[in-house]
């Protein structure tokens, strides 16, 4: 049943592109994005004061760079927020917001008990779930499914690709909507977005690289993620994959924050992997590789195969495929995630069933 793979976990990651495939194609129909399930009218999205995004950790670091990519492109402003957090902290919601819910297993007891909490107090809300007919798919206004196909792993990956994919098609679809993109754009946007799946298996295609990386690193007792906008919000997925597989400390880090605490904690051999996908903030980043570096830490770059110039920096690179700048969250992090299975695996863990944790949390 794993495919012939050791672990549900590598299986998953190589089923990405199918995953992504399956959620993306059949709501694209003639070049144009078709959410005919969903009853939100065009009026009540041109009236939405608000989005606000609840989840729990995988599907929160989706909501992270959803934050980036929704404000992008709807221009309404997001918050995005932990389940347990929002619960508990007088949440300032009305009919005008739009509460939009992420969840693989759709049973997540915080996630569940945010969403009954958002609709008491008036919220539109809407779903992105993997598992028909779960709880939080029964209670929303409105679903989309990711058809991710059964995800067994603890460590999600499948399910974090499509909840991404999700976004996207929402982003556009709600950009178009309320007037934000011309033909040519809309157009560009789908025809990147039906590239993704490709995209995503030509990583996949060139995993010996990552692994060799992997051989390099298993060792390390901490790991620093740094990024800026889109790849600081993908980082913290890239991060607690590597933690929570491989038993490994890191944390992730707007890079810009470094100054303010953190660098205090480099030292000698500390591994740093600096995202630099975006480029507008290429050189931003590459100063504080600069600074890393210069504090000892080796660098493993992560960047799009034009940016030959990170190896002036970087001590390894990771280079993914080219694409729009918004959809490169979902080619960066596939790297990561094989960073991560093949760390756990040389350091044998066990990588489908890691300690303490559970593959849905249904209790608060
Ligand atoms: O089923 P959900 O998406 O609601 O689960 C949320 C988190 O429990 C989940 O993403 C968790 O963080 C995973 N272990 C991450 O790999």
């Amino acid at each position: 049943e794993k495919g012939g793979y050791q672990h549900f976990m590598a299986k998953e990651i190589m089923e990405q592109p199918k995953a992504v495939r399956d959620t993306i194609s059949p709501r694209i129909q003639d070049g144009k994005i078709v959410l005919d399930n969903i009853t939100l009218t065009a009026e009540q999205i041109k009236g939405f004061s608000k989005i606000f995004i609840l989840a729990c950790g995988s599907a929160y670091h989706v909501g992270m760079v959803a934050k980036y990519i929704l404000e992008k492109f709807a221009r309404i402003p997001v918050e995005v927020d932990v389940a347990s957090e929002f619960r508990y902290r007088h949440p300032i919601i009305d009919d005008k917001v739009l509460v939009l819910v992420i969840s693989q297993s759709g049973e997540t007891a915080d996630t569940l008990a945010a969403l009954r909490e958002a609709k008491k107090l008036g919220a539109r809300t809407l779903s992105i779930v993997n598992v028909v007919g779960s709880s939080i798919a029964n209670d929303s206004d409105d679903v989309i499914y990711t058809w991710a196909g059964p995800e067994i792993a603890v460590a999600t990956t499948k399910a974090y690709s499509t909840q991404l994919a999700v976004i996207y098609l929402l982003a556009i679809y709600f950009a178009d909507l309320l007037g934000n993109l011309s033909k040519e754009d809309y157009a560009y946007y789908v025809s990147q977005l039906q590239e993704l799946p490709d995209k995503i298996a030509e990583i996949l295609s060139n995993k010996e690289h990552i692994q060799f990386l992997a051989s390099q690193f298993f060792n390390v007792k901490d790991v620093f993620f740094i990024g800026r906008n889109l790849d600081y919000a993908m980082s913290l997925e890239g991060s607690l994959k590597l933690k929570e597989i491989s038993y490994i400390h890191s944390d992730a880090y707007a890079a810009g924050e470094l100054k303010h605490g953190t660098i205090s904690l480099v030292e000698d051999g500390t591994l740093v992997v600096a995202l630099a996908t975006q480029n507008k903030l290429f050189d931003k980043m590459m100063s504080n590789v600069k600074e890393v570096k210069a504090r000892g830490a080796v660098v493993l770059g992560l960047t799009t195969e034009k940016n030959t110039k990170i190896e002036q920096e970087a001590d390894h690179t990771l280079y993914i495929p080219e694409m729009c700048e918004m959809m490169l969250p979902s080619l960066a992090v596939v790297p990561l995630q094989l960073f991560a299975y093949y760390v756990a695996s040389m350091k044998g863990c066990d990588i489908d069933k890691p300690r303490n944790l559970a593959k849905s949390v249904t209790v608060e």
